[in-house]
């Protein structure tokens, strides 16, 4: 019989056995479960051979970049480079105005370029010594949904929404691909995870999209406008988690909305930004419901952002179900 157990053992002698004595692996981290938990088997089966890299786009969540450093990093002892690649994203992202799919494609396309050239540069680095293998593998976090859905999307449905997750990397690379999760359910995961000693708050962790911010910032993208949607992020996460709300969410974001309000802060009229709280429920991600909070969370939330982050005047809420709302605001 099937236990979490065995499938563990049975993946680390079956990567041993795919990789050899000296291979090397690469593969991208985003600090959401399926690549922490891939990394983290990778380690376990060939220890250092095994190097992950976080591409840091200056998209991610406040201190996002620090928390996986630290979890996977130290805590879990994979061998983890950092790439702080903001300023190139935001160069490249200033003036995109009203195009999510261009903000889509520029941001995807530019995250393939700065991993392809961490991997060059690690496989020249490993090359040069002698004790060492090539890097012939990438490792890709891929769960069974995502190959059914990969299948699926060369229907006409392929550009509704262009993922990233399968594919892509590869081009020019000859790297062999490596999927360790590609037979289990997201909740397989999650199990597989908590069995290799991942923190829970990890493996619970919402989803969040490789674009990043990017896609909940409406409208142009600047460190004024990140600055202002990481606060308001955090003050509703935090809230969130205080309430004990986190695990009853699927998915909670704030997106920035690209209009102004008239407010009144103290004795002063303000002209000022908008923030849009957005809570879903979903098995599936496919469909989802929005979550009901109670009217007092609500209004702590709103008045925690009002007050502590310069800029914003109002906070609204998104209640549009998916379909025919996405769950991202882009
Ligand atoms: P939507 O907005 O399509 O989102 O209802 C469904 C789920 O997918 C996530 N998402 C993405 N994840 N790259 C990703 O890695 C993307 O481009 C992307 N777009 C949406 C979204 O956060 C939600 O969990």
């Amino acid at each position: 019989n099937w236990t979490m157990d065995k499938f563990v053992d049975q993946e680390i002698e079956r990567i041993r056995a795919l990789v050899g004595p000296k291979g090397q692996v690469i593969g991208a981290v985003s600090g959401g479960v399926d690549s922490t938990v891939a990394a983290k088997l990778m380690q376990e089966a060939i220890g250092d051979r095994f190097h992950a890299v976080l591409v840091d786009n200056g998209l991610l969540r406040l201190d996002e970049a620090k928390i996986v450093k630290e979890t996977l990093g130290k805590q879990l002892g994979v061998n983890l480079t950092v790439i702080d690649a903001s300023e190139r994203f935001l160069a490249k992202l200033k003036g995109v105005v009203d195009d999510p799919e261009r903000k889509r494609k520029i941001i995807g396309n530019l995250f393939i370029e700065i991993f392809q050239e961490k991997a060059r540069e690690l496989a020249d680095a490993a090359k040069g010594s002698a004790k060492e293998g090539e890097i012939e593998w990438l490792l890709q976090g891929t769960l069974y949904p995502d190959v059914i859905e990969s299948i699926s999307f060369k229907g006409p449905s392929a550009t509704i929404k262009t993922h990233h997750n399968v594919g892509g990397l590869l081009e020019g690379m000859h790297l062999k691909l490596i999927e360790p999760l590609r037979e289990l359910f997201k909740d397989e995961v999650r199990e597989l995870g908590t069995t290799l000693g991942i923190p829970d708050e990890l493996v619970w962790r919402h989803p969040f999209p490789g674009p990043g911010l990017g896609i909940r910032v409406l409208g142009e993208v600047t460190p004024e406008q990140l600055r202002i949607l990481r606060h308001a992020d955090s003050i509703f996460i935090e809230e969130i988690r205080k309430a004990g709300l986190y695990r009853k969410i699927s998915q909670a974001l704030v997106g920035l909305l690209p209009v102004r309000a008239v407010g009144v802060m103290g004795d002063k009229r303000v002209h000022d930004q908008v923030v849009a709280l957005r809570a879903v429920v979903t098995t599936d991600f496919m469909t989802a419901t929005a979550f009901e909070f109670e009217p007092s969370f609500l209004r702590t939330v709103s008045s925690r952002i009002v007050n502590e982050v310069d800029g914003v005047c109002r906070v609204f809420q998104d209640i549009t179900s998916k379909p025919p709302g996405t769950i991202e605001f882009e």
